[in-house]
């Protein structure tokens, strides 16, 4: 089989990793539907999988992890680049060299009794100039099918890999070889000794012992974002934790908007959002990643590199997202969500009323008595992109689409208002340096906890991040400033004193794309403040909703001892990049003090 392969780097690889992992077997993904009905039934066989009710979900499945593998592991994800000042203060680093031998011991005949399964995909559509290709090595076939959902996979991809094609060699084991006549596990995983790494020099990631999604689609978050990234760096584009939606007004005329927040804020939300305004229509290309790239005629354009929603499911309901119901109704696989009677899913904020009696994700019966959650707080659905029913058009258009703004947002209870806009694309890059929010399941560690997560890629930038906002500032060199995007800051998650949200956010949320989307057409309805550009008094579209003047008044308000506090604050946290905090930046921190006074 290997030796069929065009590829002779690609062949040399598997060749040297199957010497390394001893698998019983070795099969070459083609992606087809019969592949993934066989290893699907394989999987119900061996209990990873339950198929769940045909009339009620087709053709879909329920995973449920071994409960220590259940978000991404950010303290065991490293950046290995020759030298520790390139990965910068936010992310681990180990020497190289002590890091691959480490690797090569836990790799060591990590697939004993294992299919190793070769899966070729590509990011983003086959054959754009955007895309890239990537081989991942997995004993998962778990993986494999979630990476069919997630990526364009199988032979094609070869095709137009050829025999000289780059790709990203991406090895990933659940690192638990099987002794002879030894029982397969549902979920095997090895967690205490779970290492996801990545050699941007090399352009490779290895990782051993988790099954759990950004762990082990290394399509996702270790390709599209940690190497592409550095990748980006280098050939002058951007690839970020971004969802990209196509804006309609109802005239007709639509502009695409690219929006960054962190883990589990409701990308998936926005991306899909359902309009309360008459006329106005939101429509999908992604919602997680954005890779952009400088067009022909100076502008940025935009691919998701991404083929499915790999979402979380909890908050998900027909009220807040019926368009991700929609997206995951069959076809899907579920991970760490409840199982109902009939063999359905079911999920914290489903439905209204919970369910009398479930099976939780852990297995055993639950009520709503019972004092833990059915579903894990960071349980997902893998869907099929184009099972969206609001999937843009072009979502698929190898050219890419013009970004017209880009936003940044976290969940900030205080002191940042609902929206407002940059005064320039340097100031835009200080407003995604600014990115704050509270900590959510995405990842393991504790919840609630405001923190520093700049551009939403605090978990996701493969090199030194004062280098990265170096690079966003760059962008002004590669082309006109006036092509470039307006840059914006959103905050859905603003409270009143009593603790209440102030904005009803989800649909509504199309009013503040809407008067995003009037300023990029040069309407005059903003004012200078000394944060950046707001809303003129009334220029946000407010009607039918039931807000009182004072709370309209309170999404603004602009504290400004707050104000100075959040600038003193950044400052100390920016002064972590030393030499690398580019002084563009550094100016931007300066000007805020100053007309903050
Ligand atoms: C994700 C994440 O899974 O950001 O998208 O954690
Ligand atoms: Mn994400």
């Amino acid at each position: 089989m290997i030796e069929t392969l065009q590829n002779q780097k690609l062949a040399a690889w598997i060749h040297d990793m199957v010497e390394l992992l001893e698998p019983a077997r070795v099969h070459l993904c083609d992606g087809s539907e019969v592949e993934y009905q066989t290893l699907c039934q394989e999987m119900v066989k061996e209990g990873t999988f339950i198929h769940l009710n045909e009339a009620m979900r087709p053709n879909s499945f329920l995973a449920r992890s071994n409960p220590k593998d259940v978000a991404r592991m950010e303290h065991r994800t490293f950046i290995c680049s020759k030298k520790e000042e390139d990965v910068g203060p936010t992310n681990n680093w180990c020497e190289p060299k002590e890091m691959e031998t480490e690797l090569r011991r836990l790799f060591k005949g990590a697939m004993h009794g294992r299919t190793l399964y070769v899966i070729p995909f590509s990011m983003g559509p086959l054959g754009s100039e955007i895309s890239h290709i990537g081989i991942e090595l997995t004993d998962s076939p778990y993986v494999v099918c979630n990476m069919r959902i997630m990526t364009r996979m199988g032979g094609d991809v070869l095709d137009i890999l050829g025999e000289e094609g780059e790709f990203i060699p991406s090895l990933h084991s659940v690192g638990a070889p099987l002794k002879v006549g030894e029982k397969r596990e549902p979920w095997p995983c090895d967690p205490e000794n779970t290492h996801v790494v990545h050699f941007p020099e090399r352009r490779e990631i290895w990782s051993y012992g988790s099954g759990y999604g950004g762990n082990a689609l290394l399509g996702k978050k270790c390709f599209a974002l940690r190497i592409a990234s550095v990748m980006a760096r280098d050939e002058g584009w951007l690839a970020e934790h971004m969802l990209i939606v196509g804006v309609t007004n109802p005239e007709g005329k639509k502009k695409y908007f690219a929006a960054a927040f962190p883990s589990a804020c409701g990308k998936t939300n926005l991306a899909m959002l359902q309009s309360t305004l008459p006329g106005w229509k939101i429509e999908c290309i992604g919602d997680d990643i954005a890779w952009m790239k400088i067009g022909r005629d100076g502008r940025l354009y935009a691919i998701n590199p991404e083929a499915g929603f790999f979402g979380v499911a909890p908050g998900t309901s027909n009220d807040s997202n019926p368009n991700a119901m929609a997206s995951c109704s069959q076809n899907s696989i579920f991970t760490n969500v409840a199982l109902s009677p009939e063999g359905d899913v079911w999920w914290e904020g489903m439905t209204k009323e919970k369910p009398p009696h479930l099976t939780d994700w852990l297995g055993s019966p639950w009520t709503p008595d019972s004092p833990k959650t059915a579903a894990h707080p960071n349980a997902r659905f893998t869907a099929p992109a184009a099972q969206c029913p609001v999937i843009d058009p072009a979502w698929e258009d190898p050219a890419g689409v013009p970004i017209s703004a880009i936003l940044f947002g976290g969940r900030r209870g205080t002191t940042i208002p609902l929206v407002y806009e940059a005064f320039d694309w340097d100031h835009g890059t200080f407003l995604g340096c600014s990115v704050s929010s509270e900590t959510t399941a995405a990842a393991t560690g504790e919840l609630g906890k405001l923190r520093h997560d700049p551009f939403a890629m605090l978990p996701f930038c493969g090199y030194n991040m004062g280098d990265y906002f170096a690079h966003w500032l760059s962008m002004t060199k590669r082309t006109s400033p006036e092509k470039l995007p307006r840059i914006y800051s959103v905050n859905w998650f603003r409270k009143s004193p009593d603790g209440k949200f102030l904005w009803p956010g989800f649909g509504e949320n199309v009013r503040v794309l809407k008067w995003i989307f009037e300023r990029t057409e040069g309407e005059q309805n903003g004012e200078k403040s000394p944060i950046g550009i707001l809303p003129k008094p009334r220029a946000l579209d407010f009607t039918g909703l039931s807000l009182t003047d004072e709370q309209k008044q309170a999404l603004f308000a602009i504290d400004r001892e707050a104000w100075k506090k959040e600038a003193s604050e950044m400052e100390d946290y920016l002064s972590q990049f030393g030499a690398h905090l580019p002084e563009g930046i550094k100016a931007q921190l300066s000007q805020l003090k100053e007309r903050l006074g």
